[in-house]
């Protein structure tokens, strides 16, 4: 007699084979699915290690967004402020934010924010769909900008918070804690006239007439005067142009990198009060 082994070995039941097959499925499904998610509108987003002017080095992260055709950046500096920095290409806006940490045991609030609002001109910084594909090679490496500069701004108008998305739908966002304290300048002001902004957005501030006469803030003493207020503070490092190569295999330069920049600014304005200028105690202004 022959053992009843072999023929008793039973076949794959079917039973386990139904059980595999939705596994395949939901695997080869998958991918599908997360391609389907990732569309064009999603903001790319570049995190870079940059060096402050001070020497100090943060984290800084920039995103781009082609669909609006916009350029966001983001940093803290050493004393914990959150510096932002939008340009919109559509509307030629460019606007700088500060939260600045108040300190509590000085009987400061929690946090003053403060909003800069100036004309984004040509060729400042690369367009958004060039910087939507940047990449970096080595994540942790220290990044220093190529390219400095300083710029003096004095901020003589107002901007209504609730009127400033007709100047830039980037406003209401940016600028939302900012909302008594929105300023740009004069001659950005024409500009944006001539490009069809309507003038309800500005107001001209209380002490314009004034303002060249006022005291700088650092010199009053009495928290209840008016003063000339100065704010500073850096763009650490971004791509300001692209670099284009030639080769002979190629008919026209071709894009092949970046130029990367640093940018300081220092804004003064006019505040009603010394108190809402704390931070300006050095005569220096930094
Ligand atoms: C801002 O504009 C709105 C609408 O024009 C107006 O009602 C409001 O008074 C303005 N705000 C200030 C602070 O002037």
């Amino acid at each position: 007699m022959r053992p009843p082994g072999r023929r008793g070995v039973p076949p794959v039941p079917p039973a386990l084979l139904l059980l595999l097959l939705p596994l395949l499925v939901v695997l080869l499904g998958a991918p599908r699915g997360v391609g389907a998610g990732t569309g064009a509108s999603v903001p790319a987003e570049l995190r870079v290690r940059v060096r402050l002017p001070d020497g100090q080095v943060t984290e800084e992260s920039l995103q781009a967004d082609s669909d609006a055709d916009s350029i966001s950046l983001e940093l803290r500096k050493p004393d914990g402020t959150l510096v932002s920095f939008t340009a919109d290409f559509k509307k030629n806006v460019k606007i700088f934010r500060a939260l600045i940490l108040g300190e509590l045991e000085k009987g400061q609030s929690q946090f003053q924010a403060l909003c800069f609002v100036t004309r984004l001109q040509h060729n400042e910084i690369i367009p958004s769909e060039a910087m939507a594909k940047l990449r970096q090679k080595n994540p942790r490496a220290v990044r220093q900008a190529e390219v400095r500069g300083l710029e003096y701004l004095h901020m003589d108008i107002a901007v209504n918070f609730s009127q400033g998305g007709l100047l830039s739908p980037h406003l209401r966002n940016v600028c939302a804690e900012a909302a008594d304290a929105i300023y740009t300048r004069q001659e950005d002001v024409q500009f944006w006239l001539e490009q069809g902004v309507d003038s309800s957005v500005f107001e001209a501030l209380p002490q314009a007439s004034e303002q060249v006469s006022l005291p700088r803030c650092g010199q009053v003493g009495d928290r209840g005067k008016p003063c000339l207020c100065h704010y500073g503070l850096s763009l650490a490092w971004y791509p300001c142009m692209l670099k284009y190569c030639h080769s002979r295999d190629r008919p026209a330069p071709y894009k092949c990198g970046i130029r990367s920049c640093q940018k300081s600014y220092s804004f003064s304005f006019s505040v009603p009060q010394r108190q809402l200028c704390l931070w300006d105690e050095d005569p220096l202004g930094w």
